[in-house]
Formats: structure tokens, C-alpha cells, sequence
């Protein structure tokens, strides 16, 4: 066993990574690890596999000798209480449920220390690009600056489809159903929510800071219309769906899911369909840029066996930025100004956002906009109305 431990699993959910998970097991058989049970919720479907299956919690949590819980379901509420239930019971416990992370997480960090158990999740940003494990491991020093990058592989396969082949939307969005890679409820991909939870996750664990979901200024690509893509490429530009975390020099930290009109000349310009990119910069070394696929049964299901055999040896975040200096972390602002298109429809809708300054504007019959110096501040006031109109906002970085 070479020092590995022997991990019994009871898996809580059977869908598209859960599936995935049980065949990686039985393809790559890692030494002392099994599938003891797997709750599911209807026991009576034809699965088509040999499995032990339940529908009763209890059958996995009663069970001394499973020593580890690996969640792999939707609903953010029931995920919080098996997590909760197995550190409390003492069990390891590895999750993909990005939307419980983000919402628990300061808690789920306490329970930790308090039970001793440890809760893996790197699946739960950027599917298998291992995001969170380098930014506790390598990035664990003052020197890093800002994360950012595409966080969802949904939306960034409809804009890659809409954008670059010149499909419908409704089409596009479709297709990501049928491959698996959206939510349940494909809002929390387009409108930015899914962003929006590994975003919270990277931050923890990049900066040590929690930062409330309410706080943070979200939009996502449901609103683009015909006329945005139009705008795009006339200024040789993509729209991608961005999560941005950022240290700003005098130590508060910025943070923000928002559509970005990109040049060429970004790295994650060229980051296309499901696949998701995460531009990490840092004092002296500057930029690095990791890419993988950041959806998807198979290389989610990745993500959640390297935690499973990282257990083996005892592997347990840290939490160092977190808890090293836990009165002394960056505080969180929306204080920062930066430029942004806006595509609006009324008087009213331009009056929404308060503007420092308007460089350009456009109006006809059917189609406005101006391009134009705002806050995040501004446009965090408003969020839920922008998301109740006819608008479009992105961020227009310069080249
Ligand atoms: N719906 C998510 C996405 C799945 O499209 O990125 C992976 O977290």
C-alpha cells in the first residue's frame, strides 16, 4: 500500500460526475480505494451497473468502515447537510458542490479544525484544472496579485458557438445541456452564479478573505443580443465570461463576474467551448496561465479521484492565508473604476448607471450604447434591475 491509507467511499449522487467517478474507479483501480455504497434518490432505476445502491443516508453514515463521503449531487441544501453530517461523524469527506462551498465556507473551515476531518474540493472550480491545490500550495506567499479567468464551461461553450460559428444561443445552450456540462438550472451558468461560487472559493484560498455572494457584482451572457456580438467585432474583440479577484496596491481586494469584451492579445481570448482559463499574476513572476477542460463528467470526475487519492496521504488544505493572520486579511471593496460598454434601451436605462465619463455613445432606432468610465460600486447598486432589463454591460479593458 506504500503508505496509502484504505479509503471505503459512500458516494451521495449518481449523475453525470458520479457515473463518471465510478467508471475512473474501475478503470484505473487505485490501490485501497472502493465504492462501498452509493445513495441515490430513485433505487429503483436501471443503472446498469453492480453497485450497492440506497436511498438511505443512514446506510452510509451508520457504516463504521466507510471512512470517507464523496457528494456528488445538485441541491446546494441537502449537500450541506451530508458534508456537515461527515465531518461531524469523523468521516473524510470530498465535494463538487460549489454552490454550498460558497456559501459555507467559513463554517466548513471551523468544522474542520474542530473534528479533525478534512474536506477536499478541488473539483469544484474550474472542473480538472487544479486551481485550488496550487494557490494553497504555490501561490501560499504575499506575492500574488490577482486571479481571474473563465470559471464556466457552459456559457463559454455558447458564446464560443454563437461567437465563432454563428449559432443560435438557444441552440448552443442546448447542446452544453446534452453534453452534460450545465447546471440543472442553466441560469446559474449563463447569469454568472456558477462563476460567481468558484470565484468565492478561489478567493478564499488565494487571498484568505470570504466574501458574501451578495456583495459581489454579477452578470452573466443571458442578455447578449445580436447587437453586442456586432459591437465585439467591429472592435476585434470576443465577450467572455469572467471572474476576477484582485489586490489592489493598497491592499483591499476587488472582485467581480462580469462579460469582458478581450483582445487578442489576452490569454484567455483563445480559451474556447466547455474548456475554462485561469490567469494567475503575481509581483516579479508576472503572469501563468492554466488551462483544462472545466466541465464535463470525465474530467470533473478527474478532479474529484486526485482529491480522493490525495486522502490516501492524508492530504488537507491549509488554509495558511486564511488562518496564519486571520484578524489581518484584505478587506473586500467595490470601490474601483474601470470601463465598461453598455447596451441600453430606454433614458431610464442609461440612468441606471452613474457614469464618471462617456467616451462614446450610440443611438438608433432599437439599439444604444455607450462606452463610458463607471464603478463596480455603481453597478453592484443595481445589479437586479440591469438583470430585469433589456441591457447589456461588459467590461472594455484597454488593449
Ligand atoms: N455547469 C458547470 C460549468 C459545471 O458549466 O462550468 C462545472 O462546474
Amino acid at each position: 500500500m506504500n503508505g496509502r491509507k484504505k479509503l471505503v467511499i459512500g458516494l451521495f449522487g449518481f449523475g453525470t460526475v458520479g457515473r463518471a467517478l465510478h467508471s475512473l474507479l474501475e478503470t484505473t483501480r487505485p490501490d485501497g480505494v472502493k465504492i462501498k455504497r452509493i445513495c441515490v434518490r430513485d433505487i429503483n432505476k436501471d443503472r446498469g451497473i453492480d453497485a450497492s445502491f440506497t436511498n438511505n443516508p443512514d446506510e452510509i453514515f451508520n457504516d463504521p468502515e466507510i471512512n470517507m463521503v464523496v457528494e456528488l449531487i445538485d441541491d446546494a441544501s441537502a449537500s450541506y447537510q451530508i458534508i456537515t453530517r461527515a465531518l461531524r461523524e469523523g468521516k473524510a469527506a470530498v465535494s463538487g458542490n460549489k454552490k454550498m462551498l460558497a456559501v459555507h465556507l467559513p463554517e466548513l473551515i471551523d468544522l474542520q479544525k474542530e473534528t479533525g476531518a478534512t474536506l477536499l474540493y478541488d473539483a469544484s472550480a474550474c472542473g480538472s484544472i487544479p486551481v485550488i491545490r496550487n494557490l494553497e500550495e504555490y501561490y501560499d506567499n504575499e506575492l500574488l496579485i490577482s486571479v481571474k479567468g473563465i470559471l464556466n464551461g457552459s456559457s463559454n461553450y455558447i458564446l464560443t458557438k454563437v461567437f465563432n460559428h454563428g449559432m443560435t444561443y438557444a441552440a448552443a445552450l442546448k447542446e452544453a445541456q446534452e453534453a452534460g456540462f450545465a447546471e440543472s438550472d442553466p441560469s446559474l451558468d449563463v447569469d454568472g452564479w456558477d462563476s460567481l461560487s468558484k470565484l468565492i472559493i478561489i478567493t478564499v484560498h488565494a487571498f484568505g478573505t470570504y466574501i458574501h455572494p451578495d456583495k459581489i457584482f454579477t452578470f452573466g451572457i443571458s442578455h447578449m443580443s445580436q447587437g453586442d456580438i456586432n459591437f465585439a467585432r467591429e472592435k476585434n474583440r470576443r465577450i467572455k465570461l469572467v471572474g476576477h479577484v484582485e489586490k489592489l496596491s493598497d491592499g483591499r481586494l476587488i472582485a467581480c463576474v462580469i462579460p469582458q469584451l478581450l483582445s487578442d492579445n489576452k490569454y484567455i481570448y483563445s480559451v474556447d467551448d466547455e474548456f475554462n482559463g485561469v490567469v494567475i499574476k503575481g509581483l516579479y513572476y508576472d503572469k501563468q496561465f492554466m488551462f483544462g477542460r472545466g466541465a464535463g463528467g470525465y474530467p470533473t470526475g478527474s478532479a474529484i479521484l486526485s482529491d480522493i487519492t490525495a486522502s490516501q496521504y492524508d492530504y488537507k488544505y491549509e488554509y495558511k492565508k486564511r488562518l496564519t493572520h486571520p484578524n489581518d486579511l484584505p478587506q473586500f471593496t467595490n470601490d474601483v473604476h474601470f470601463r465598461v460598454y453598455y447596451r441600453y434601451q430606454s433614458p431610464e436605462d442609461l440612468n441606471l448607471i452613474n457614469f464618471e465619463s462617456i467616451s462614446e455613445k450610440y443611438i438608433s432606432e432599437g439599439f444604444n450604447y455607450v462606452v463610458g468610465v463607471t464603478s463596480l460600486e455603481s453597478l453592484h447598486k443595481v445589479a437586479s434591475k440591469l438583470r430585469e432589463r433589456d441591457v447589456f454591460v461588459a467590461a472594455y479593458p484597454p488593449d
